[in-house]
């Protein structure tokens, strides 16, 4: 990952491309970049550095006439030599990073990550529940009693705490799904079960079928394995269930990922007819579903459907859950629910890889549970989190009425922001940036995207998420 979180001073008395020929010598004598790096391209170091075109080209020029750097005919510059790599006879490792079978994040992704941790952020990219939204008090009063029972913090069975998993039982039920604790998973958030899928339930030649947009195209956890991801439309209810029909090749091993309840980025909610409808179509057609169900317990006026998974008769849902969205992302907590067949298969790749999720994050979560503490601080962060969605509601209306359009959340922490007109998002991203407030350009959830903006309440405060809003506004004012 390129960091660039510099920029030419235009006050010094420096040439700007002399400016940016040493910031870039600095990252290589570091070892921040290594020899093999691509560096991004003109246009985009042009935004990044908020300098002219031809200021990059006086730079590169510089850099490839030391043989720092050269360019290729695909528009490409690499990192070809360095100095002080010479002198110090460093390994390059780039052959290994290049050809390795897992895919590099997205790199705006990686961009993202970093802008995350500035502390003047409006961070109205992240779907990390703000700290006032988790428990604070609750978790300590947890760890205090922790502290002084016996439990003692050795590895956990494979499948995980068998207290927690018999809890998770408990709060499903409640949810319309009734399964045993041999069905269940601990993992380490949602994100590691699906993972754990991939790893062990798919092939190199899987097709994985997913609404379009999806949170799953942020990802490469599929693609990295050679799993490939098929886009199916997506309609006011969810996944577009006929194109899928027409799409699906009946292939062994594919199977399909959805997020039918406050669907990460639209925030829809599938209505409960559709969703026996799909059970009917998936089970008819044999085709595995992964229900991602990360954002339930967070609901605005009514309580969503309940899960597929609770339609489900034939094992054909692998169901995936946690407690990163509405209680801590911290304490890494999350589960698959499966047939035992299956969940025996995950957990036996969790073993190999982890040993099992951090005992401690677990005993917490299975206090939480038992002690009901779970289900009080939910109904506390639905109010809380209604009013963040209002807020962001309210400047919405103020600023965007005339330029855009937008789905009103009935739960969940996002906003599908569709602009009236197309624009560069690359250029609105770096300048939105550069104004210290980051939201997520749609085409990290679909490709090709230049009309979208993902919006989330979840974590910048009531007075940040106004003042984002209509920074935001003034910045697609300017590119319209
Ligand atoms: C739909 C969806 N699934 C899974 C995750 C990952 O959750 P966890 O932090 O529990 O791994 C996210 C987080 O952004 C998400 O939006």
């Amino acid at each position: 990952m390129l960091e660039f979180n510099w920029k030419p001073d235009k006050t010094f008395p420096i040439p700007l491309h002399l400016q940016i020929v040493g910031y870039i010598k600095e990252k290589i004598s570091l070892n921040e970049w290594t020899i093999g790096t691509k560096l991004p391209s003109q246009r985009t170091l042009a935004e990044l550095f908020e300098v002219n075109r031809s200021t990059i080209i006086a730079a590169m020029d510089e850099l490839a006439a030391e043989g720092i750097v050269q360019g290729n005919s695909g528009g490409g510059t690499k990192i070809i030599n360095n100095t002080w790599n010479l002198m110090n006879q460093n390994y390059n490792w780039n052959g290994y990073i290049t050809s390795s079978n897992h895919q590099s994040n997205h790199m705006m992704i990686q961009q993202i990550d970093t802008a995350e941790s500035d502390p003047n952020m409006i961070r109205m990219g992240s779907c990390e529940p703000a700290p006032e939204l988790i428990p604070q008090d609750k978790i300590q009063g947890i760890l205090k009693k922790l502290s002084v029972s016996s439990q003692p913090l050795g590895y956990e069975e494979p499948k995980g705490s068998p207290f927690l998993r018999k809890e998770i039982c408990k709060y499903l039920k409640t949810i319309g799904i009734e399964v045993n604790p041999s069905s269940v998973l601990i993992t380490s958030g949602a994100l590691q079960g699906l993972q754990l899928i991939s790893l062990g339930l798919l092939h190199a030649n899987s097709i994985v079928y997913l609404e379009k947009p999806s949170y799953l195209y942020s990802l490469r956890i599929f693609q990295s394995f050679g799993m490939q991801l098929s886009g199916i439309p997506f309609e006011s209810t969810g996944i577009n269930i006929k194109k899928l029909s027409e799409k699906h090749n009946r292939k062994r091993g594919s199977i399909l990922f959805t997020i039918p309840t406050f669907h990460n980025p639209t925030g829809t909610v599938m209505p409960v007819e559709k969703r026996k409808e799909l059970i009917h179509f998936c089970e008819k057609e044999g085709l595995p579903i992964i229900e991602d169900d990360v954002y339930r317990e967070i609901w605005f006026e009514n309580p969503p459907p309940p899960p597929l998974k609770s339609f489900d008769n034939n094992g054909l849902v692998l169901y995936v859950g946690g407690i990163s969205k509405n209680l801590s992302p911290g304490l890494r907590i999350g589960w698959v629910v499966g047939s035992e067949q299956v969940i025996a298969r995950l957990a036996d790749i969790k073993m190999q890889s982890d040993y099992g999720s951090s005992s401690l994050s677990q005993n917490v979560a299975t206090e939480l549970f038992a002690s009901g503490l779970y289900q009080e601080h939910n109904d506390n962060l639905r109010k809380k989190v209604k009013v963040r969605r209002d807020t962001a509601l309210t400047a919405l209306n103020e600023h965007f009425k005339d330029i855009a359009t937008w789905n009103i959340p009935t739960g969940g922490y996002f906003i599908w922001l569709k602009l009236n007109n197309p624009l560069s998002m690359h250029q609105l991203f770096a300048k939105a940036l550069n104004r210290k407030v980051l939201v997520h350009p749609g085409y990290l959830y679909e490709f090709h995207s230049n009309q979208h903006i993902r919006i989330s309440y979840s974590n910048a405060t009531l007075t940040e998420i106004s003042q984002g809003i209509r920074i935001l506004s003034e910045l697609v004012i300017e590119q319209l």
